[in-house]
């Protein structure tokens, strides 16, 4: 359930009140010497949901491109766009049939190369979702690995013989459940799919399979991307011997046996072909964005790069794993992200997972937690990933009958798992017919909560989870110390509230967040920290009491947001 707001629960924008925005300008704000990665702010478009030029129910590359306005205002650098090559969409195109390439039903790469270019002169990069670990089974490499022992590509994929009638070579289990091996009658063997059947792993040890892949990226660079998001860049390596992974008590989500992956996931291997792939991306002065399920700090860390030489932006989604508002959880793991030393990359939703505007919702507070949840990761030290929609509150609307379930791992995981369909609704532009994302038929129900929350609606209000998004990216691109700043816990003993300062070395921004039902009252001793408590002043905050500016006793309403800035 939603509550409704009243008219005094008015932001306190002190920012916008005294400062122009900064959208629009000619230049980047960075500082030398920086890279451009670490000052943007990265939005994922899910293609088909977000806006469908030929109102055929699914989205496009010119829909998006229509779209360029909007999210330049909104405060957004990059756009890492989720695969939109040719495929047979059996995973919405994490099933790549032809990766040089767009999809018919997304338009033409006259129509990328255009967008690419609008995006260019609004000083909006573009990165692509780069499928690495699999093709389609649908793909020229496959359609002739699979046809004879003897073929071309036949050794591009994982191919083996079955340990005996009926069994596959080994235990291990596909992320979409079942075995991931598959027989085929045609050769008499069986092919390793990590993911869905029709997803068959590439043979990362074939070097003729590193040079055909390196050669992808090479093509999409002339083409003016800025880089790439790494899928499922954990499993490109399997152990040669094809060991059983050790079995674990229990069941999976998707209702199979509880293994740890230790064979077929995150192989020291990884590491030389990112370092390869990394100096590709190097000369063509673009970023590299990973799909990192790490465990440990340590783990991540290794994504960097001994000497930062492999991905730029892991991700971390050891943060996602804190599934509800727990200042000390949140605490404990951005501590472990900034013990990486690398420059963390942090995400509170996408398309593999339930919206975050759900997974932290109370049902009674879950526009303010929304406006909270963005004041973490938005003012954190390193770089963001929006998910789109979440900057409007959009929420899921799972599939309630199987028959109407699109997502493969949906499919097999009915009922106990209902799949993603339910992040990947269309976008909601305004609150007219399905959400002025198309004039057709969307291809997933929109979520019933569009009426409210849209981008026209929200634009006209000042209260809205929009409005704040906005308020909040335009003080980031503007302020050094939430660009560049360290980042320093403060009362670390707190169990709800979770506070740090960005320093950036005169100055300082404390962000206080209230992760709590209730009200907290808290004390803030910048003095040994060297700053002065005399220029505080408020850049923002969800506090509907006027806004304290002495820090030795704030008062801080439930799940509320306060920002203030300090100079020496
Ligand atoms: C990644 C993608 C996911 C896809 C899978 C297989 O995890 O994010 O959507 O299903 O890879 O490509």
């Amino acid at each position: 359930m939603i509550r409704e707001r009243t008219a005094s629960a008015l932001l306190t924008l002190t920012f916008c009140v005294t400062s122009p925005f900064v959208f629009g300008q000619a230049k980047p704000v960075d500082a030398a010497g920086q890279p451009w990665w670490q000052h943007a702010v990265f939005y994922e478009i899910y293609p088909r949901s977000f806006a469908d030029s030929k109102h055929n129910g699914i989205g496009d590359l010119r829909g998006i491109e229509s779209k360029l306005g909007y999210l330049k205002q909104l405060g957004v650098d990059a756009i890492w766009i989720t695969p939109c090559y040719p495929s047979p969409q059996v995973d919405f195109g994490y099933d790549v049939s032809d990766y040089d390439n767009i999809d018919p039903m997304y338009g033409t790469l006259a129509d990328f190369d255009h967008l690419v270019n609008s995006a260019k002169k609004k000083h909006i990069r573009i990165i692509m979702d780069f499928v690495i670990n699999h093709t389609s089974d649908q793909h020229p490499w496959f359609l002739d690995s699979k046809s004879s022992r003897t073929s071309t590509h036949r050794d591009w994929y994982i191919w083996r013989d079955g340990k005996g009638s009926g069994e596959p070579p080994n235990n291990w289990i596909s992320g979409f459940g079942g075995p991931a091996w598959k027989f085929d009658p045609t050769t008499g063997q069986y092919y390793y799919h990590y993911f869905a059947t029709a997803q068959p792993d590439l043979n990362w040890r074939n070097p003729a399979v590193e040079q055909a892949m390196f050669d992808v990226t090479r093509f999409w660079y002339k083409h003016g991307v800025s880089g790439f998001r790494l899928d499922a860049v954990d499993l490109l390596f399997e152990d040669p011997e094809l060991r059983d992974n050790p079995v674990l008590d229990g069941k999976n989500e998707m209702g199979d046996p509880k293994t740890l992956e230790k064979y077929n996931d995150k192989l020291p291997e990884n590491h030389e072909v990112l370092r390869r792939l990394r100096s590709v991306a190097d000369e063509n002065n673009a970023v590299l964005v990973g799909e990192t399920y790490t465990d440990s700090a340590a783990e991540l860390k290794e994504y960097y790069g001994a000497q930062n030489d492999e991905i730029q932006l892991p991700m971390d989604f050891m943060f996602c794993t804190v599934n509800k508002l727990s200042a000390p959880e949140f605490r404990r793991q951005i501590a472990l992200a900034e013990s990486t030393g690398g420059w963390p990359t942090y995400v509170i939703g996408n398309h593999d997972m339930e919206r975050s505007y759900v997974r932290y919702g109370d049902g009674r507070h879950d526009d303010e937690i929304a406006k909270l949840m963005a004041a973490l990761y938005l003012t954190l030290r390193g770089t963001p990933i929006m998910y789109y929609g979440e900057e409007l509150g959009m929420t899921n609307n799972d599939p309630t009958r199987k028959e109407d379930v699109k997502d493969p791992m949906g499919v097999t995981g009915w009922p106990a798992y209902k799949g993603r369909d339910g992040e990947r609704t269309p976008m909601q532009w305004t609150d007219g017919p399905n959400a002025g994302f198309t004039r057709g038929t969307p291809w997933l129900p929109i979520a019933p909560s569009y009426k409210k929350y849209n981008v026209q609606s929200e634009s006209q209000d000042p209260d809205s989870i929009l409005e704040f998004y906005r308020h909040l990216l335009a003080l980031r691109h503007r302020d050094p110390a939430l660009l560049e700043g360290d980042y320093v816990p403060l009362n670390e003993d707190n169990a709800s509230v979770l506070s740090y300062l960005r320093r950036y070395r005169n100055e300082a921004v404390l962000v206080a967040l209230n992760m709590s039902g209730s009200m907290q009252t808290v004390n803030f001793d910048l003095t040994q920290l060297g700053f002065s408590r005399a220029r505080v002043k408020v850049l923002l905050t969800t506090l509907q009491s006027p806004p304290n500016t002495r820090l030795e006793k704030v008062s801080l309403e439930p799940f509320s947001v306060y920002m203030v800035r300090f100079s020496k």
